[in-house]
């Protein structure tokens, strides 16, 4: 691919006391206004809601974040008209004018960034690093999209004699977003702002375990000034208001990130054609992974340790692109575990809202009992080499390694989504391949190794989305790592690349005979 020049926002340098001191303040300051109401906004307008469910602090579960009220069909039905009556005006608008509402986006969030890096802390309990990351991504979708758009906006012509050949792109109409609690801003805010950039309107259903920062997203696009209706925000429960959101006859596109069993759900309900319905749904789908990591006999040991543990452990390993599997060739197996399990127990556990935690708690009580259970069957069927001790007053589990795992086993195919790393032993390198693409996923996956001829046939024959050699296999940054997978991991393509709004648009072809 040739890069033609996007910048990516800079994360914060924690290094800078000064950067350090602003976000303790910004901590202490969200943490202070903990608990309050936040309602579903539609054309505009706040609208009140009669059930509501409280966003718990993951590290502290007695605390609520914010109270979320939760969208009724009915409201999810005036989201539609809203978003639908806001169509033409905004399909109309050029890409340089929406696109200078999503870089007016991206300013406010660079001005608000330790603020909105604070949220992220406290409602999923991402450690602040992590959290700043997610931050640039959000501010790098909105101004790649824009940019992205705008190249795309440029007609081709094709003119031969007699005849003149225009080719354009139009967008869809109504894009229901659905979006996972990981990312909760830069995977919401990306899906959402690229199909506001590409002319479509938007109904964002953020998960319920994340939608106050829904309610962020919704204040930074309201204050960049997009017209009412063109973005509603719509918190609700996946499995009511989501589900007959994707039914909905006039919903023209679904952008959804989650789960394989929520993503695969929406595909099949997408593809009914409904009463009233005049088009077929595009779906959009990223999904899970079961991301594996080749350690070879000829990898620089010190780089291959850090670069899975950070894979594995970073974000308590709720990242799709977290490294579940790290295969290691026999003749390094041995000492490989040895220095993992050193480097991993260095690792600091504890509230996402301490500096220096490097591991915070999971999402919620649930995942935290799924990532338990998996825990259990690594001890009855493999080695459980490392299983560090956590807190008890909020949803944490420990670092937790399995060696010895086998390699169609539950923990080395199912997706477990939290800190609990496989390791399986691969007799030589065409083994480990072998092993790493024995799974229905392909997201991401990696490889340690200074064998050119390693290395060359991963570029051919390891089956994921993202590759990476030589380094960790999480933090993709849009524009130079386009994400996404393939299988099972998904249906669509990658964020942040030069295809990805595409996906939001219809090309015509306008033939006029001269
Ligand atoms: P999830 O599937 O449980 O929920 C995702 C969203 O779907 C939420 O907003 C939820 O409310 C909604 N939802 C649930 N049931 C629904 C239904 N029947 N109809 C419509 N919407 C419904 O996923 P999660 O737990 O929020 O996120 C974790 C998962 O996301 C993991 O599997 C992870 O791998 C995946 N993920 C993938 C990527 C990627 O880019 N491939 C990125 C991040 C997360
Ligand atoms: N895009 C995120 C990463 O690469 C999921 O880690």
């Amino acid at each position: 691919i040739e890069f033609d020049g996007f910048a990516n926002a800079p994360d914060l340098d924690y290094a800078e006391l000064a950067n350090r001191e602003n976000a303790a303040r910004a901590i202490d300051q969200v943490g202070n206004n903990l608990g309050q109401t936040y309602q579903p906004i539609i054309n505009g307008n706040t609208v009140t809601a009669e059930n509501f469910v409280d966003s718990l602090n993951p590290s502290k579960s007695e605390q609520v974040v914010g109270k979320i009220g939760l969208a009724s069909i009915e409201q999810a039905d005036q989201a539609i008209a809203a978003a639908k009556q806001a169509f033409p005006a905004w399909k109309k608008m050029s890409a340089t004018d929406r696109g200078e509402i999503l870089r007016r986006a991206a300013d406010l969030m660079e001005q608000q960034r330790a603020e909105l890096s604070a949220w992220i802390v406290w409602e999923v309990g991402k450690p602040v690093r992590e959290a700043d990351a997610e931050v640039s991504e959000a501010i790098d979708f909105c101004r790649y999209y824009a940019k992205e758009m705008e190249r795309l906006a440029q007609p081709q012509y094709r003119h031969v004699p007699g005849e003149d050949n225009t080719y354009i792109y139009q967008p869809r109409g109504i894009a229901l977003v659905i979006s996972p609690w990981n990312f909760p801003l830069a995977i919401a805010m990306g899906m959402s702002v690229a199909a506001i950039a590409a002319g479509n309107t938007v109904i964002l259903k953020p998960a319920e375990q994340a939608s106050v920062i829904g309610a962020k997203i919704a204040e930074v696009l309201i204050a960049a000034g997009l017209p009412a209706g063109v973005f509603n925000y719509l918190p609700g429960k996946g499995s009511q208001v989501g589900a007959h959101l994707v039914k909905h006859p006039d919903v023209h596109l679904i952008a959804f990130t989650g789960s394989q069993e929520v993503g695969c759900n929406i595909y099949a309900e997408a593809a009914i054609l409904r009463t009233g319905q005049k088009h077929l749904k595009r779906v959009i789908a990223e999904m899970g992974g079961k991301n594996g990591m080749i350690i070879d006999e000829s990898s620089d040991l010190d780089q291959a340790v850090v670069g899975v543990v950070k894979s594995a452990f970073g974000y308590a390993g709720q990242k799709c692109s977290a490294c579940s599997r790290a295969i290691v060739v026999a003749s390094i197996y041995d000492p490989f575990i040895a220095r993992l399990v050193e480097a991993t127990r260095s690792l600091v556990v504890g509230d996402a809202t301490a500096p220096d935690t490097k591991v915070g708690p999971v999402i919620d009580g649930s995942a935290q009992a799924k990532i338990r259970s998996y825990i259990a069957k690594g001890h009855e069927t493999g080695k459980v080499a490392l299983e560090m001790p956590a807190p008890e007053h909020g949803f944490y589990v420990g670092p937790t390694i399995v060696t010895d795992v086998a390699p169609d086993g539950v923990l080395a195919q199912e997706e477990i989504f939290g800190p609990v790393l496989a390791v399986i032993k691969a007799e030589n390198f065409d083994q480990a391949l072998a092993i790493a693409n024995n799974t229905p996923y392909a997201l991401t996956g990696g490889l340690y190794s200074r064998t050119p001829s390693h290395i060359k046939r991963a570029y051919q024959e390891f089956e994921v989305g993202n590759l990476y050699i030589n380094r960790s296999i999480t933090g993709a940054l849009v524009d130079r790592h386009p994400f996404g997978g393939f299988k099972l991991s998904g249906v669509g393509s990658k964020a942040g690349g030069p295809d990805y709004l595409l996906q939001f648009l219809e090309p015509r072809a306008i033939t006029e005979n001269t």
